[in-house]
């Protein structure tokens, strides 16, 4: 008989919420976690990028400097391995619940269409910093363009993305359309035009069936 102990931990859930900017996710995030904690089980809320103390060095520079586009797809899957090594991996290991505000589908939509960056390569990627890491459900905050723009703040500086001109947060949000209709058991798509307690109703009734 060996002595390796037998692994009675359940694995924890891995939800990430994603959407082009202004669309509104920020707001449901604490309301999901404090669902599923009163259903008794233990939540860590984290963002990308960020979520480590490296990750967000990496953040700032990445919301603030401008870089070659690849260098910045990097950069995302640098700060990520960071994260999944500290604190999403072994959250999930300890049975804990992580929602991520966003993850590596931001990467598909903002570098991948937004940008321009191979599919193929950002799949490469995501292959080598996660390999057994997915998440178990995607909350897509669908909005149009003109709606988000409108609702972005103007009492505080738009970031590097956020200030992005032209067709960029189109080709954003119809890449996350496109990953949603091809994984359809992993995303549920949100309409962010609905008022806020109607979205909430409906992140309820989905948080109970996972
Ligand atoms: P965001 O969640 O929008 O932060 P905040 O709500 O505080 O503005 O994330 C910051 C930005 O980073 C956002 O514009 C999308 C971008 N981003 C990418 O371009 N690729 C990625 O892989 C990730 C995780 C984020």
């Amino acid at each position: 008989m060996n002595n390796e102990k037998v692994r009675l931990t359940v694995r924890g859930k891995f939800i990430t919420f994603e959407g082009i900017d202004g669309a509104g996710k920020s707001t449901h995030i604490e309301s999901t976690a404090s669902l599923i904690r009163s259903r008794g089980a233990e939540v860590v809320v984290t963002r990308e990028p960020g979520g480590t103390p490296l990750g967000e060095k990496l953040r700032a520079l990445l919301l603030s400097e401008p870089m070659h586009l690849e260098t910045e797809t990097l950069l995302m899957f640098a700060a990520r391995r960071e994260h999944l090594a500290c604190v999403i991996e072994p959250a999930l290991d300890r049975g804990v619940w992580v929602i991520s505000d966003r993850f590596t589908d931001a990467t598909r939509a903002y570098q991948g269409g937004g940008r321009g960056v191979d599919a193929a390569k950002i799949e490469q990627l995501a292959r080598w910093v996660h390999p057994h890491t997915n998440p178990d459900l995607t909350l897509l905050f669908d909005l149009s363009r003109e709606v988000a723009q409108a609702r972005l703040t103007t009492s505080r500086t738009l970031d590097r993305f956020e200030q992005e001109q032209g067709n960029f947060h189109s080709l954003v949000r119809s890449e996350y359309l496109k990953l949603a209709q091809a994984e359809p058991s992993r995303f549920r798509v949100i309409d962010a035009s609905l008022t806020q307690e109607k979205i909430k109703k409906l992140l309820e009734k989905i948080i109970i069936t996972i």
